[in-house]
């Protein structure tokens, strides 16, 4: 990095999230279930001198640097510099100089949450480094200010996520007054299969694309909307009683409702199908879509690895996450 590192250096995480049931309806008021994962982003801060006026932002392992104050040609650099360029007049109010360095352990237009993973991981390194604490509810704010600059309108469930406890089940609605978070109780470990599809899928574009669908055709958008919120109250309800049988299909409906809104792929149907084939209790996208991650539900950890397998065998990077409430 450029410049001489002055102060202490301060570090802080972000946890990449999963979107167990619920994307896209949360960002129109209805509720999601999701779950932290226990990778995201790691971000270490230093304040600097001697590197000109602007802050620096390093991501790894993507070999990206940004500039604050320097507009960058290509688009994605470029939406990365404003979003860090934003976090940095909200956390540095004397506007001191801060080399900044993330890294991410999740993929990213994976629909696992890595950019509010990255803002959290860099609003609480900055924090450190400059020896000042923040409110959780400030943490949010500015996470969800980085958010708007990628992603426009976000309902806040990633930034809310890439801050819970890892592992946990949380239950999210956006409202009004402030995003309403609840942790949700389950007698059992959920096993879910991630898998990549590779494609890269833009969360900013899928969202536009249910706006659309939405300026086009309100009535029968908002009942898909409201039929992918019932899904949630009854996927609740069944990861209550750890009634897995039941959640697996719950997730194959609200695949359904997601393609109906044209966010699924060619690609992520397979995979999907792959899943069910290997056993899954069911299966669906996960995030924003149009790409990006598939889960699966297995009904224990044996299963979890075989539909795993099945997944890595057709060509697909998987992993298994168990969530517990
Ligand atoms: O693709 P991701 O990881 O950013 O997840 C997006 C989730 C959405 O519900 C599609 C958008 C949002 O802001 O909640």
């Amino acid at each position: 990095m450029n410049g001489v590192q002055a102060g202490p250096p301060g570090s802080g995480q972000g946890s990449g999230k999963v979107i167990l049931f619920g994307e896209h309806a949360v960002v129109h008021g209805r509720p999601a279930i999701a779950a932290a994962l226990s990778r995201g982003c790691l971000a270490r801060a230093q304040t600097t001198t001697g590197a000109g006026a602007q802050s620096l932002l390093r991501v790894e392992p993507w070999g990206v640097q940004v500039g604050s104050a320097e507009p960058e040609a290509d688009p994605e650099r470029e939406l990365l510099r404003r979003a860090f360029a934003v976090v940095c007049e909200l956390c540095s109010s004397e506007r001191q100089v801060v080399s900044v360095q993330g890294e991410m352990e999740i993929p990213s237009g994976a629909g696992l949450g890595s950019s509010a993973a990255l803002s959290v991981a860099v609003i609480r390194a900055i924090d450190a480094a400059l020896q000042q604490s923040r409110s959780d509810a400030d943490v949010l704010a500015a996470s969800l200010a980085w958010e708007r600059v990628f992603h426009g309108n976000p309902s806040g469930v990633d930034s809310a996520m890439a801050m819970a406890t890892r592992g946990g089940l949380r239950r999210f609605v956006r409202s009004a007054a402030g995003p309403v978070l609840t942790p949700l109780h389950t007698n059992d470990v959920v096993h879910v299969v991630v898998g990549n599809s590779a494609e890269h899928g833009s969360t900013m574009a899928m969202v536009t694309r249910v706006a659309e669908h939405l300026q086009r055709d309100p009535a029968r958008t908002e009942a898909i909307l409201d039929a992918i919120g019932d899904v949630v109250d009854n996927a609740q309800r069944a990861l209550e009683t750890a009634d897995f049988a039941r959640l697996g299909r719950l997730m194959d409906e609200n695949q359904g409702h997601l393609e109906r809104l044209g966010l699924s792929t060619p690609k992520l149907e397979r995979m999907c199908q792959s899943a069910r084939d290997a056993g899954a209790l069911g299966a669906k996208l996960t995030g924003g879509g149009g790409g990006g991650c598939m889960i699966a539900l297995a009904a224990d950890a044996s299963r979890g690895q075989l539909i795993a397998r099945a997944l890595s065998d057709a060509g697909y990077a998987a992993f298994v996450v168990e969530v517990s409430g």
